[in-house]
């Protein structure tokens, strides 16, 4: 497994796990207009031509949002997640930012166990944030040294 910038020929095989795993799933148009957004970087996990899972970001002044995070359903408890994470904070890094923030759903015990994991700590709960259904998100904050 390797990871990568993603680049247009991911996109396809990324909105198909959007689709499946959110409720409210970006569009293809969506990832393309990523790619030419200068404060984005995405990231994928990929196996030859297939897409494990993919991470995005966006950065203003030295802090970044992370959007969205997923690992397709037969990859996962295998590290692909923590290896996207890893490289977003060190490609962070090099763009002088410190700080990754992050909305989730208070119900995705996975992902907060996964967050908790990679060493974000709950710093506030934003009520009706998600809709699809309508949630509570815990906000994520994680701070490092460049
Ligand atoms: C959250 C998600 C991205 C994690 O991906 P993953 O590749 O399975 O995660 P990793 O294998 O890198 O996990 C690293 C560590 O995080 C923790 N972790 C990950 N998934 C977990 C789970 N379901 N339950 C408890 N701990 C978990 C564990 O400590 C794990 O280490 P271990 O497997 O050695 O115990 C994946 O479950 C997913 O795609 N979920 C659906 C989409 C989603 O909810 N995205 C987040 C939206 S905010």
């Amino acid at each position: 497994m390797e990871i990568l910038k993603m680049n247009q020929n991911h996109i396809d095989q990324i909105v198909e796990m959007e689709n499946l795993y959110f409720s409210d799933p970006w569009s293809a148009n969506a990832f393309h207009s990523e790619m030419n957004n200068p404060l984005a970087l995405w990231l994928v996990a990929v196996e030859g031509d297939r897409v494990l899972g993919y991470v995005g970001s966006q950065t203003v002044l030295g802090q970044a949002d992370m959007m969205n995070l997923a690992v397709r359903h037969e990859n996962r408890r295998q590290g692909v997640a923590q290896k996207l994470v890893e490289r977003l904070v060190q490609e962070l890094s090099n763009r002088n930012a410190n700080i990754l923030m992050l909305e989730v759903r208070v119900s995705n015990a996975s992902a907060i166990a996964f967050y908790e994991k990679m060493g974000f700590v709950q710093v506030g709960r934003r009520p009706n944030y998600y809709f699809k259904p309508r949630e509570d998100a815990f906000i994520m904050r994680k701070e490092w040294t460049i």
